[in-house]
C-alpha cells in the first residue's frame, strides 16, 4: 500500500513539473506595470478579456524580455499576451533618405543613432524602424551605445515587399536580426500589402515560434481590405499590430471596428500629421493646449494616448523627443477629447493616400 501511495505521490509530481515547463513564460515585470484601464474601448484592441491564440514564444532569445513602464508610458496588452510601451520614437528620416551615397548613409545613419540615444536617456523604450527607411544600423547601433539593456525595449522593424516569399522572409528575417545586432526583434511588420505577403506571413509564423519575434504586425492593409483579409483568414496567428496613419484629422473609425473585431492594436503613424502646419496651428487644438499649458503636439500626443492608440511621433530634435515624452502629467478633460474627435475629416483628412492594388508591382520591383 506504502508502495502505491509513492508511486501515486511520484507521478503526480511529474506531471506537475511537467505543465510548469510547458507553461508559457511570463514577463517578469507583470506587476510594475501601469494600469491601462483608463484606455477606452475606440482602441481597436487592448481587449484583457480575449483569449490568447499563441502565446509569445517561451523559449528561444525573445523569452529574456523585460519590459517595464519608464517615465510613466504605460504599457498596452497585445492579444498574445505581450506587453508594448504605449509611445515610441517613429525613426524615419524621409529628408535624408533619398541620397545612397556613402556619405548620405552615414549622416542618415548618424542622425538616427543620435535621436534614439536622446529618447532612451529621455525614457523612451519603443523604437519603431523599417529595412525601406535604410536606418537599422544606426539603429541599433544606437541601442548598444545607450547602455540600457537590451531586453527593456521594445524595437520594431519592417519588412519591404521585396523580401516577401515563403522560405525567402525567413533569411530576411535573419539579415534585419543582423543589421540591428540584435538577437531578437519585439515586432515585425509586413510594411505594405503588396506581392507574396501570405507566403511571408508564413515564415514571420515560423521566426515567431522559433523566438526570434514576439509580435507579428501588418502595416498600411488598411488601404487594401482583401489583403486584410486574406490574412486574417490565412494565418495560424493573428496579428497582434495593424500600423496605420492615424491623427485627429484623419481618425480612421472603420479601420478601428475592423481591427477590434480581431483584437489588434492599432498603432499611429504620422500622428503630428507630418508636422503640418494646418494640424500643428488648428485652432481648437492650440485653446485646449493653453488650458493646460502644453504644446499644441503634447495634446495631440495625449489624445492618442487616451484613445488607446499606440503611436510613433518622429523626431530628429532631442527638445522635442523629451516634450513629446512629458504627457503623461496631466489629462484632456471628455469634452476635450470629443472636441478633438470633431476635427475628424474621415479619408479626406489623410496625408497619404495609395490606391494598393494598382501600386503593388512598384512595391515588389523596388
Ligand atoms: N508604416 C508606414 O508606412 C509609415 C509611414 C510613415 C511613417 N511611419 C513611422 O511613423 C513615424 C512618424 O512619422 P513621421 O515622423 O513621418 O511624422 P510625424 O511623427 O507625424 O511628424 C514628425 C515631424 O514632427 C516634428 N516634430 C516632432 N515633435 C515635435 C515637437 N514637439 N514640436 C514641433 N515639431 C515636432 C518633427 O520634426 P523634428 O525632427 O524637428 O522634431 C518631424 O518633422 C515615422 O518616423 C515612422 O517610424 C510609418
Amino acid at each position: 500500500m506504502k508502495k502505491m501511495i509513492a508511486l501515486l505521490l511520484t507521478l503526480v509530481l511529474a506531471l506537475s513539473m511537467l505543465t510548469a515547463c510547458s507553461s508559457p513564460q511570463k514577463n517578469s515585470d507583470q506587476d510594475t506595470t501601469q494600469s491601462t484601464e483608463e484606455t477606452p474601448a475606440r482602441n481597436g484592441g487592448n481587449d484583457e478579456s480575449a483569449v490568447p491564440e499563441l502565446e509569445s514564444p517561451a523559449e528561444g532569445p525573445a523569452s529574456v524580455s523585460n519590459i517595464a513602464s519608464v517615465e510613466n508610458v504605460p504599457l498596452l496588452t497585445l492579444n498574445n499576451g505581450v506587453q508594448i510601451p504605449q509611445l515610441g520614437l517613429g525613426t524615419q528620416i524621409q529628408r535624408l533618405e533619398n541620397d545612397a551615397s556613402e556619405s548620405g548613409r552615414k549622416l542618415l545613419n548618424d542622425t538616427s543613432h543620435d535621436a534614439v540615444v536622446a529618447a532612451l536617456q529621455s525614457g523612451y523604450r519603443h523604437f519603431d524602424t523599417a529595412h525601406g527607411y535604410n536606418n537599422e544600423t544606426g539603429v541599433g547601433q544606437a541601442i548598444i551605445d545607450s547602455g540600457v539593456p537590451r531586453e527593456e525595449i521594445w524595437v520594431t522593424s519592417k519588412l519591404w515587399p521585396s523580401e516577401y516569399g515563403e522560405g525567402t522572409t525567413i533569411q530576411a528575417i535573419d539579415d534585419m536580426l543582423e543589421r540591428l545586432q540584435l538577437d531578437y526583434l519585439d515586432c515585425i511588420y509586413l510594411h505594405h500589402p503588396a506581392g507574396d505577403y501570405l507566403g511571408a506571413w508564413k515564415d514571420l509564423e515560423e521566426a515567431y515560434k522559433q523566438g526570434k519575434v514576439r509580435a507579428l504586425g501588418i502595416s498600411n492593409f488598411d488601404n487594401w481590405p482583401e489583403a486584410f483579409d486574406a490574412i486574417i483568414d490565412n494565418s495560424e496567428i493573428t496579428p497582434q499590430i495593424l500600423q496605420i496613419e492615424c491623427h485627429p484629422f484623419a481618425q480612421r473609425l472603420e479601420t478601428r471596428e475592423l481591427a477590434g473585431q480581431y483584437d489588434i492594436q492599432i498603432e499611429c503613424w504620422y500622428p503630428l500629421g507630418h508636422a503640418d502646419d494646418r494640424l500643428l496651428n488648428n485652432d481648437v487644438l492650440s485653446k485646449i493646449a493653453e488650458a493646460h499649458d502644453k504644446s499644441v503636439v503634447q495634446i495631440i500626443l495625449r489624445w492618442h494616448m487616451q484613445e488607446g492608440f499606440s503611436a510613433v511621433p518622429g523626431s530628429t530634435n532631442p527638445d522635442h523627443i523629451q516634450e513629446n515624452i512629458e504627457i503623461f502629467d496631466f489629462e484632456l478633460f471628455d469634452e476635450e477629447m470629443e472636441q478633438i474627435r470633431d476635427l475628424d475629416q474621415g479619408e479626406d483628412g489623410r496625408y497619404f493616400n495609395l490606391n494598393y492594388e494598382q501600386m503593388g508591382g512598384f512595391f515588389t520591383n523596388r
